[in-house]
């Protein structure tokens, strides 16, 4: 089954609002897209408003980087899907930063994705395992945790906007990237998983994105691979040219 290539920026704690415009107009100023892929950037909370004003009309999606289940209340610091939902379409969740650094568990992303369908918003579910995970051979038994627990409660109905984002932590900023071979097996992996819980049709027709380390140099191997869509492409998204390029990978 054909899958759209899902090509994602995710700008981390980076960009005020003037650094935003910038990149954006940059971006959208040399914009082409030859693999028809879907485009996506995750600025901060802070420069939504800037982002959807300069990419409203395009095809640049936006998404949140996060967002709390609750729609409204007494959680000071916390932004909900029904504020991100004036600028965003999409909210990525559960990234190994969330996990390792708030302290995000399966059972809050699994609300907080509850939520994101609950307001017609599109999640992006990261998982992924630690380098000492994998050396252990632990990998598959961590990412079917991730999977269970992060869709818990919920059916192939129910997820028909879901995207995965394959990201080894290992991988994630080091400038390590999973072979492109590794990361296919893992995809097909996780794949075959989605196949279990939700049957094959979903397996088939959701979109699973690598990410940790992609870069211009890289891209075109890894996007070569069967079971990879597209990207969740951290810090090579801050840069205009690069995300062009890997935007327009080529798959020889
Ligand atoms: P990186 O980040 O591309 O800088 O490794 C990826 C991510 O964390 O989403």
């Amino acid at each position: 089954m054909a899958r759209k290539y899902f090509i994602a920026g995710n700008w981390k704690m980076h960009n005020n609002t003037s650094e935003t415009s910038e990149l954006l107009n940059a971006i959208k100023q040399n914009f082409k897209n030859i693999n028809e892929a879907e485009v996506l950037v995750a600025p901060s909370f802070t420069s939504l408003q800037t982002a959807s004003k300069i990419l409203e009309g395009t095809q640049i999606l936006i998404a949140s980087q996060d967002c709390h289940y609750e729609d409204t209340g007494a959680f000071t610091s916390a932004v909900s899907p029904v504020q991100v939902k004036e600028f965003a379409s999409h909210v990525i969740l559960g990234h190994s930063e969330r996990r390792s650094v708030f302290g995000d568990t399966d059972d809050t992303i699994n609300k907080k994705l509850k939520s994101v369908l609950l307001h017609q918003l599109k999640p992006i579910l990261c998982i992924g395992e630690t380098l000492e995970q994998r050396e252990s051979g632990k990998t598959l038994e961590v990412l079917k945790g991730q999977l269970d627990g992060g869709l818990a409660g919920l059916q192939a109905q129910d997820l028909e906007t879901l995207i995965i984002a394959y990201e080894p932590v290992w991988a994630i900023g080091t400038g390590k990237t999973a072979s492109p071979q590794q990361a296919q097996e893992t995809h097909e992996q996780v794949r075959t998983h989605l196949a279990t819980m939700f049957g094959q049709d979903f397996a088939d027709k959701t979109q699973i994105l690598y990410g940790g380390s992609v870069n211009p140099e890289n891209v075109d191997n890894l996007m070569a691979q069967p079971d990879i869509d597209g990207a969740l492409v951290g810090g090579k998204s801050l840069d205009a040219e690069s995300f062009l390029r890997i935007i327009n990978f080529e798959v020889k």
